[in-house]
């Protein structure tokens, strides 16, 4: 039966908001924003899609993508804190929707027990009726009301529970709310409250995201909204378009992406009775494989055990003593069964035989910590080392291998490069490959658990590994063949350099031993497309690239090959038995069934662009460290020959020459070209957020250019925290993304620089001027928390000063398309660069902190601008690094750390004056000569009690200029005086100090 149209029951008018701005465009709610979007990468394997492929790093969170849906969709109504309002409700930040994510809702007893209600019966059922009073709160120590039940009443609105639970939420600021909350997408019903307000606030008639996006998309484009991602990678952003109820057109360059991408929409995205056919199907898959290895009877050892994890390492022969030695970075199998292995001489056959121990002591245990390879501290090359007849023979791994300097500089080395047809090591090779542990298991009594055993290499084991290898020898070239293991080589690149490097691996398959290439082929030659997600994830867990983790996982760990970006290869290495590897194969994905909207994923370069769509979400890969195009080859190879016919429409290989990457010439043709077939692509109504890393400042200018070229105009930005380095790497850095707004371009506005002066001035400080506004409006919404913080609106200015400028085609007649894709010379700024500059720095002397004249600010310089702003913030109570980080490039520092007392990511602070010392007062400090550093030098002094005549002298003597330029001393006085008071609760000692020496200067007598 066909659908009515929308418009028929809703009442809605097409294109009545065509031309409204957008919310995005007006306002977005980054402060907590971050803080969802930090939740969510925190989650790491609690992530909706990460169960795909945890292979793929930069996942840009998918409330992000919501947020850009949303925002670009909704229209900016006039009423900025309704808008808000209304938005926070659509991304489950309002009150009512934590109550609803709270880890553990109050039952009704508790709410009866602290609440006060004057008619409980209003929202309970009570039984026995007769019991309990009228009114809350409840005494329920009272021996009468023993027997009495509560219920919530079953008509009770889902929003009038929500107002009694929400009285019970702890008093908590918003991040450490959202700590202690469900996401959002974790609690199905966390909208069910909003409806009849958002309706009556868009004049939509909806109940459902799907209903509420397709009102919106007729509103605004005459139909259901058309996303398009053309940097899909993994995935996210169409996942959520299309979860939301867009229809999306998801394409990315590389195959692999696009599987992920399609297994987002197909497998996570699909019903609940396909979800059951997959089950199923993984199931029945596991069990094929699992009998054609019983077949073999390679994985068993006859006595009802079988094999968890095979251990290999590397063996070489030491070139002092002849013996073959085990290359073993540790001798510990095992942490958690306190196993080790210990190398048993055999001097007939000069090599080691290795026996496993287990529950061996402490000391035993640590003294197994060091192996046969071992370095003399970070950086330094590592050795081969062990002991014959008392003596120890060390060597270096590189000698081992041979390296030499080629005559271009480069290093070679002597490892034969392998072949085609090679999967292990041939006799006479450097490197050898060695099985010395297996891990074995079988079902404990009860039946319902397993118990483990490392056990030595027996000879029974060696014989099943050489059954293993003559089958893959009797099979490899067949099985390459049909496509079901690699035959493609591996091309040099920054990554896929090092296992040529270091192993002489040439093809895709070398990276892969006997047993992982047959487990392999089994497993490829069975998926369809809904299996190869799963089918790639056992390959990332079970490679010669798969590094044994002796504490992980309880007994030890087989890690995934992708733990980094890299490709390293690893001394030693786990190999997963059948049983293990199914695990990455029967895998409850998350399920999120979507809507009945249209999905299509392609394998194209952006610039090949064909279809149009009205909102344009994109994650280019800007300055990206991930060389996708380069290591997803791991997987390529394996589907490249055999792809199933879902997939066969794409071309599989990484086209590594069309990837766009870098930072230079290239990358921004590459950039420009994209964008502007996407706006091409794109109806004049449209929108595109553009996300990027915020990485230093000439990302600015460089941005400007390619949504200039491309035939964009920004109208704002936004800066949203999405991750911290965690606390195991050193220092603490945080990654955020700016979302860059940007519409078409239209006419050919001409300006002159001179006017543009003026304009981006006005336009910065309305910017700058309506957030803050916004933070006063929105008081009572956000406690005492802002919805923006300075950063945000120094990010709003920028934009601001963007928006300006890509407003205009021509300036002082030159034509801006060209200038903007003109060569770059390095060392020459150009007249972009310039304008970019001044409008970057317009924003910045906007954002004076409250105190400083804007003539005194307009005189400091950068160090002194950022030290004075951020005592501001921390006055406010802002202690987190980020901030010091982001206006240490605003303003242009370059050591921003040597005026940091504390540099944690949620402690950091600036040095007091007495913290400072002496220091930074000499030449080669940012603060060198300047007011600020003499007024702090004098407070370190008043602080150590030195008399106030002295401190005056030596204050005259470090203020340039003291008795030449008489306002130097009234700027001496204006700073004391706004340290004084932003000190006041920091550090009262040291404001007393400033109000001393303010005082003093005001009295000094000059001349
Ligand atoms: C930063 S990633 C996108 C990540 C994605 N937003 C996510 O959350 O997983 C950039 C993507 O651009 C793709 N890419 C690089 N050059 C391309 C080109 N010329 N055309 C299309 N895609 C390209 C890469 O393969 C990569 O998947």
């Amino acid at each position: 039966m066909k659908r009515p149209p929308v418009t028929e029951h809703t009442g809605i008018v097409p294109l009545s908001i065509a031309d409204a701005p957008s919310l995005i465009e007006r306002l977005l709610p980054v402060q907590k924003l971050s803080a969802e979007a930090y939740k969510e990468q925190m989650a790491v394997h609690g992530k909706t899609l990460t169960a795909l492929g945890s292979y793929w790093k930069g996942r840009k969170p998918l409330i992000l993508a919501k947020a850009c849906v949303l925002g670009c969709l909704l229209p900016a109504t006039g009423n900025d804190k309704r808008d808000l309002e209304i938005f926070e409700m659509l991304m489950g930040m309002d009150e009512f929707s934590f109550a609803a994510r709270a880890k553990r809702r109050p039952g009704p007893k508790e709410i009866l027990a602290k609440l006060s209600l004057a008619h409980l019966r209003d929202y309970f059922e009570v039984t026995p009726d007769d019991v309990l009073r009228a009114s809350a709160p409840v005494d329920w120590s009272n021996p009468a009301y023993q027997k009495v039940r509560v219920a919530w009443r079953k008509d009770l609105p889902e929003r009038e529970r929500r107002r009694l639970e929400v009285q019970l939420l702890p008093r908590a600021n918003y991040r450490q709310r959202v700590a202690e909350s469900y996401r959002p997408e974790e609690v199905p019903e966390v909208h069910d409250h909003i409806w009849d307000e958002v309706n009556a606030h868009l004049g939509t008639h909806a109940h459902s995201f799907p209903e509420l996006l397709e009102q919106l998309g007729i509103m605004r484009f005459g139909h259901r909204p058309k996303v398009a991602d053309t940097f899909c990678g993994s995935g996210q952003i169409p996942f959520e378009a299309a979860r939301l109820g867009c229809d999306v057109y998801a394409s990315d360059l590389n195959p692999v992406a696009c599987m992920l991408t399609w297994g987002a929409f197909h497998i996570v995205g699909g019903t609940p009775e396909e979800r059951e056919r997959l089950a199923r199907d993984q199931q029945a898959l596991v069990e094929r494989v699992q009998a054609e290895i019983d077949r073999l009877g390679i994985e068993t050892d006859g006595n009802g055990w079988r094999a968890k994890v095979f251990l290999y390492c590397v063996e070489a022969r030491c070139p002092q003593t002849g013996w073959m030695v085990p290359l073993l970075p540790t001798r510990v199998v095992s942490k958690g069964y306190r196993v080790i292995a210990e190398l048993v001489p055999d001097p007939a056959r000069e090599r080691y035989e290795v026996a496993i121990r287990s529950d061996v002591t402490d000391a035993e245990l640590a003294a197994a910590e060091r192996g046969t390879v071992r370095s003399d501290g970070r950086g330094q090359d590592p050795y081969m080392v062990h002991t014959v007849n008392g003596r120890e023979y060390r060597t270096k791994i590189s000698t081992l291998r041979g390296d030499y300097k080629k005559p271009d500089g480069t290093t070679g080395n002597r490892l034969r490069l392998w072949e085609l047809h090679d999967f292990k090591p041939r006799p006479d090779d450097i490197f050898q490959e060695r099985l010395y542990c297996i891990q074995w298991m079988r079902p404990k009594n009860s039946g319902r658990s397993f118990e483990y055993e490392f056990r030595a290499v027996t000879a029974a084991d060696l014989e099943r590994e050489r059954v293993v290898e003559e089958y893959v020898a009797k099979h490899l070239a067949e099985w390459q063949a049909k496509g079901w293991v690699p035959d493609m080589r591996i091309e040099p690149g920054e990554k896929t350099d090092e296992p040529i490097r270091t192993r002489g691996w040439t093809h895709w398959h070398h990276l892969f031993n006997p047993r992982q290439l047959l487990l392999g082929a089994l497993i490829n030659r069975e998926t369809d497309a809904r299996l190869k997600p799963a089918f790639c994830q056992v390959l990332n867990w079970n490679s010669r690239l798969s590094h044994w983790s002796v504490v992980d996982g309880g007994g030890g760990a087989v890690k995934q090959t992708f733990y980094n970006q890299a490709l390293n290869t690893f001394l030693n290495y786990g190999c997963r038995g059948v049983g293990y590897a199914a695990n990455h194969i029967l895998i409850d994905y998350s399920l999120a069934p979507l809507a009945s909207v249209s999905v299509v994923v392609d394998a194209i370069a952006a610039n090949e662009l064909l279809a149009p769509s009205d909102l344009f979400i994109t994650d280019p890969p800007y300055g990206d460290a991930v060389k996708y195009e380069e290591i997803l080859e791991f997987f390529i190879a394996w589907l490249r020959k055999n792809p199933p016919p879902e997939f066969a429409g794409w071309v599989w290989d990484s086209r590594r020459a069309l990837a766009i990457k870098g930072e230079d010439e290239d990358f921004r043709r590459g950039m420009v070209a994209a964008y502007k077939r996407m706006t091409e692509c794109m109806p004049d109504n449209g929108l595109q957020v553009l996300m990027f890393t915020h990485q230093s400042g000439s990302i600015w200018a460089d941005m400007a250019n390619i949504v200039w070229a491309a035939g964009l105009q920004v109208t704002a930005a936004w800066y949203v925290v999405t991750e911290t380095d965690s606390a195991l790497r050193e220092g603490s850095y945080v990654k955020g993304t700016v979302l860059l707004v940007c519409r078409k371009r239209k006419g050919d506005l001409k300006t002159t620089r001179d006017d543009l002066a003026w304009e981006i001035q006005e336009e910065v400080e309305a910017q700058v001027a309506t957030l803050t506004g916004l933070n006063q409006q929105a008081r009572g919404l956000y406690r005492d928390e802002n919805v923006f913080e300075d950063a945000d609106l120094q990010m709003a200015g920028y934009a601001a000063a963007l928006r300006a400028l890509t407003r205009y085609a021509r300036i002082d007649g030159r034509d801006m398309t060209a200038e903007a894709i003109r060569p770059r010379v390095k060392g020459e700024t150009t007249f972009v660069d310039d304008l970019i500059a001044f409008a970057v720095n317009t924003a910045n002397q906007c954002l004076v902190p409250q105190g400083i004249e804007r003539a005194l600010w307009s005189r400091l310089s950068g160090a002194e601008r950022f030290y004075l702003k951020l005592l501001d913030m921390e006055a406010r109570g802002a202690h987190k690094l980020e901030n010091y980080q982001n206006f240490a490039k605003a303003f242009k520092v370059r050591d921003f750390y040597a005026m940091m007392g504390d540099r944690r990511a949620n402690h950091a602070r600036l040095k007091s004056a007495k913290e400072f010392g002496r220091a930074e007062m000499s030449e080669g400090s940012e603060l060198h000569g300047s007011l600020l550093r003499a007024v702090l030098y004098a407070l370190m002094e008043l602080q150590a009690d030195v008399d106030t005549g002295q401190v005056l002298a030596h204050l005259t003597h470090n203020v340039p200029d003291y008795y030449g330029d008489l306002t130097q001393r009234e700027r001496v006085i204006a700073i004391a005086e706004y340290l004084a008071g932003r000190l006041e609760s920091l550090r009262p000692d040291e404001a007393s100090a400033a109000r001393v020496l303010a005082e003093a200067v005001r009295n000094h007598r000059v001349g």
